[in-house]
């Protein structure tokens, strides 16, 4: 969270600074601001609110400079507000930060001490203050920052902008993504290469612990330890078309638009050609050698985890342990011997997921993460690396990831049954064949929307939402009760459906919509004898199911949605889809922020 960029470019930067934030807008929108050095002098403007007020005041006050840094901010310490917007200033010196400076509290003791003056809340402050003290106490703006990044505890990505110096950058990552991208006389650094996109494809990523040394013609990289490195420089291939909205309202309306794609590209990638099997890159996974699997990941894609469970207990009988990666870093899990242990992450940065990744490092026999960031800090700490190529994802509310990290699962359990002996050959092409199947099915959900957009505007007058669901299809409620609330801000929950009168059947009244996912499978008698429960108590029912559910229901049900008949494997991705344009029509009804939610971020790189 928070999109930071550097310029050092042969043109006017502030409109480069502009257009590279708006493609980092996905990852904070609290505020935004950028700082230019212009004939040597460093000088700022900031906004508060999404990046058009930033451009407004640029109208107004216009920043010239060929030199420059630019920050949007998801609020960490300090309200939303342009007085604690980055860049922050301190004298000669202007930083952008992403991340948290755990130590901030004891560095700005210090240095009010030595007669700072601080006049904001954040953490960010304190570094820029730091970095002027060092320049004050005489240090060049090299050594000033390098002193201020070594007394620095937690986790950031900072660039440095020095007054007086308009052909100097400084980055360093510890915890925080930073690439690097290389221009034609010109040099840039940016949270991720999405930012980069329209003016490189020649990217070097930071390694963890690394601090650069920008100018127009060099790149000079040092390790933790400080010794200078070469880092790799690669070609990334990102098209920057593929962040438009290609018509859609939203990017959220387009990435839903896209999954039968992007899970026809992920298909292709995994099955292999002959129908028979399931390729996975380098040396694959050895399912035989496990005895159990932890998964661990945050929000949707920790449904995508549990999701799984139900695959991987059920299809290839192998006990699977699931968990939130918030808990599971502090609860001082065992891991037993011959675990194989599972991270799943979109954007393969979120910081608790990467620090349950860092616990069970040494103790699981391996780690594999499934994610949509091949470059991201997850692969490259893992032992093996799955892509789920679902492209970039700008909407915050995750869809298309949340399908295709769910169709690599799928993939995963058919093949770890298939190692294991639990499915027979002919049983295994059956799955496959199911699977193959789904990008058509996905077509098929898709041509819903009009049906869903009408129940959806009845759903916008809710204040709280019900989502009912079983066996492997209970995350897909959960989903879509995080799904609704997210984006929609309507209360919502999801629950097992045999769960409900445990409690929740309380909160059912006439006025409480409760959707029923109920695919025609070998639970949809017991999901149904649970629907007639909350219908007797006045709840009003959306029944998701197929034809010959909806007929097997009865007539009581308020509203229905009738999906395609689907084998049961697959039956959890195709219902993420009437879960997805439930919420998104119900937002768009509402007239919320679909993409840019209220104190969302796509990417939470902090605790
Ligand atoms: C919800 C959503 C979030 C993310 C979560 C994990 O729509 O997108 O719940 O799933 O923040 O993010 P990643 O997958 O990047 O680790």
């Amino acid at each position: 969270m928070c999109g930071i960029v550097g310029v050092l470019g042969t043109h006017e930067v502030a409109p480069l600074l502009v257009e590279a934030l708006k493609r980092l807008e996905y990852r904070g929108y609290d505020s935004a601001g950028i700082a230019t050095v212009d004939n040597g002098k460093l000088d700022r403007r900031r906004a508060v609110g999404k990046l058009v007020n930033l451009s407004d005041e640029l109208v107004h006050n216009p920043l010239a400079g060929k030199s420059g840094i630019g920050h949007t901010r998801w609020a960490t310490h300090g309200a939303p507000s342009v007085t604690n917007a980055h860049p922050h200033q301190a004298g000669p010196v202007a930083v952008v930060h992403n991340g948290i400076i755990e130590n901030f509290r004891e560095l700005r003791a210090d240095l009010a001490t030595k007669g700072y003056k601080f006049v904001t809340e954040t953490d960010t402050e304190t570094v820029a203050l730091l970095a002027q003290s060092f320049v004050d106490a005489g240090h060049a703006p090299v050594e000033a920052a390098n002193a201020t990044i070594d007394a620095l505890e937690g986790a950031f990505a900072l660039c440095f902008l020095f007054d007086g110096e308009d052909d100097l950058l400084i980055a360093a990552r510890k915890g925080s993504p930073l690439a690097i991208g290389h221009g034609d006389g010109e040099m840039y650094v940016g949270s991720d290469a999405i930012a980069l996109a329209p003016m490189t494809d020649q990217v070097t990523y930071l390694d963890e612990g690394d601090r650069a040394i920008l100018t127009r013609t060099s790149l000079a990289i040092f390790d933790a330890t400080g010794t200078q490195v070469q880092r790799v420089r690669r070609e990334i291939k990102l098209d920057a078309t593929r962040i438009e909205k290609a018509g859609h309202k939203h990017f959220m309306s387009k990435e839903i638009a896209e999954q039968p794609t992007v899970i026809s590209d992920a298909l292709s990638y995994y099955l292999s050609s002959d129908g028979a099997g399931i390729n996975l890159p380098e040396d694959g996974i050895d399912f035989t050698a496990f005895d159990r699997i932890v998964m661990v990941a945050c929000g949707t894609a920790f449904f995508a985890c549990f999701t799984a469970k139900y695959w991987l207990e059920q299809i290839a009988r192998i006990p699977v342990e699931v968990d939130v990666a918030s808990e599971f870093r502090y609860r001082e899990a065992p891991i037993a011997p011959r675990t194989l242990a599972i991270f799943v992450s979109q954007s393969g940065e979120t910081a608790d997921t990467l620090a349950a990744l860092r616990y069970v490092a040494g103790k699981a026999d391996k780690i594999v993460t499934i994610t949509n960031s091949a470059e991201s800090s997850m692969a490259r700490e893992s032992d093996l690396s799955l892509p789920i190529l679902a492209g970039v994802e700008v909407g915050v509310a995750s869809t298309k990831a949340f399908t295709c990290q769910l169709t690599v699962l799928l993939a995963l359990a058919i093949e770890a049954a298939s190692q294991r002996g639990v499915l027979a050959r002919d049983e295994v092409k059956t799955h496959l064949s199911a699977l193959r199947a789904l990008p058509g099915l996905i077509n098929a959900a898709l041509d819903l929307r009009d049906d869903i957009d009408a129940i959806s505007q009845e759903l916008a007058e809710a204040t709280d939402v019900l989502f009912l669901g079983r066996g492997a299809i209970y995350p897909i409620a959960l989903e879509g009760a995080l799904k609704l609330k997210e984006i929609s801000y309507i209360h919502a929950e999801g629950y097992a459906s045999g769960e409900l009168k445990h409690g929740p059947i309380a909160l059912v009244d006439t006025h409480t919509p409760i959707i029923v996912f109920a695919p025609r499978d070998k639970l949809f008698d017991k999901t149904v004898s649970n629907m007639q429960e909350v219908m007797a108590r006045g709840g009003k029912v959306i029944l998701v199911s197929d034809k010959t559910g909806i007929a097997d229901a009865g007539d009581d049900v308020w509203r229905t949605i009738e999906m395609p008949r689907v084998s049961d494997a697959i039956a959890p991705i195709l219902y993420a889809l009437p879960a997805q344009l439930i919420a998104y029509h119900t937002a768009v009804a509402k007239g919320t922020d679909v993409d840019q939610p209220r104190n969302l971020a796509k990417s939470v790189t902090v605790e």
